[in-house]
């Protein structure tokens, strides 16, 4: 991944010249600003004028430039982009495990970030999942499932009732006494997402986490997700690069654009949830996935025109 050639902004610090990966101007020529901010009062999660840039000793990557975007409580909104473009970058600005150099976030009106120290009432809101599973392999299902309840110090019954219940929900129960090993891909990813709600998380943060799945399980967790996501009322951000996922599950997507990482376009998708895979054949769902590929290949052609590759 490297885009060497695109630069012909070089900046010396510490001794050193670091390439400056992106040039904002042309960036700004080529693109106008799309912003996903929301009237005032509707959104719960804020992300306002957000910028990333990333300072090694040999490279400046401006990852996130100037993100703008509103989440309203419940909605479920998927990041779409081609890899590298930030979305990773984006989910863990959101998820306070990142400051952002620049902008701010808000969850329910209360800033994430208040100078170094992260928000401890807007974190209770947020559950993670990432593309890998990370479960600990010696733990079972259910001692996997409550960790971040051993964690908040919640007594042993409780934790197992909560993660029986947990089980239940995301089509694990049985399984409670399974160690990670005996367990298919698509099972661990379910531990994963029982376990990202343990503690009731508001907001359901989700990077790729089916992108290791096989196509037909991949199918059947993105119905399942759908039916966690409305019995939990969670608002769900959800990562992908697969643009008929992005399409297929969300209320709204968000396309990123490569180089730096901004929003391309946001496209609103009105089928009711829960959706069945049968929407993917409607000329209506298609056109959608058309345009957001097309929009995407114009962006790879435009990272190719600047003597960049693209991933
Ligand atoms: N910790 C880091 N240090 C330096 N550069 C990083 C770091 N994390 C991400 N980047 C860079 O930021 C850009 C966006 O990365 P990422 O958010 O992982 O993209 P995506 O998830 O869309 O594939 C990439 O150019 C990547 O190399
Ligand atoms: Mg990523």
């Amino acid at each position: 991944m490297s885009n060497d050639g695109a630069s012909d902004v070089r900046a010396t610090s510490g001794g050193g010249t670091r390439v400056l990966e992106a040039e904002e101007p042309r960036v700004q020529r080529e693109h106008p600003h799309v912003s996903g901010a929301l009237p005032d009062g509707e959104a719960e999660i804020e992300l306002h004028g957000i910028s990333k840039r990333f300072t090694t000793r040999t490279r400046d990557t401006l990852a996130l430039t100037n993100i703008d975007l509103g989440i309203r409580k419940q909605e479920f909104v998927t990041l779409l982009g081609q890899s590298g473009c930030g979305k990773t970058t984006l989910l863990r600005i959101l998820a306070g495990l990142i400051h952002p150099t620049e902008g701010e976030v808000t969850i329910a009106g209360r800033p994430l970030w208040r100078g170094d120290h992260r928000d401890d009432e807007a974190l209770r809101k947020l559950g993670i999942v990432f593309q890998d599973a990370h479960l600990f392999p010696w733990f079972t299902v259910e001692d996997n499932i409550a960790l971040p309840l051993k964690l908040r110090k919640v007594d042993k019954a409780e934790r197992r009732r909560r993660s029986h219940e947990l089980a239940e929900l995301v089509g694990l129960q049985g399984f409670e006494k399974a160690l990670p090993r005996e367990l298919s891909g698509g099972m661990r990813q379910r531990v994963a997402i029982a376990r990202a709600l343990s503690y009731r998380p508001e907001i359901l943060l989700m990077d790729e986490p089916f992108g290791a799945l096989d196509a037909m399980t991949r199918d059947k967790m993105n119905m399942e997700l759908q039916r966690i996501a409305e019995a939990t009322s969670a608002t769900v951000v959800f990562v992908t690069h697969s643009i008929a996922e992005a399409v297929f599950l969300a209320d709204r997507v968000v396309l990123l654009s490569a180089r730096p990482g901004r929003i391309r376009s946001i496209t609103t998708v009105d089928a009711r949830h829960p959706r069945s895979l049968d929407i993917t054949a409607q000329t209506n769902f298609q056109e959608k996935v058309l345009e957001l590929r097309r929009q995407l290949t114009e962006d790879e052609e435009r990272i190719a025109r600047q003597g960049g590759v693209s991933e």
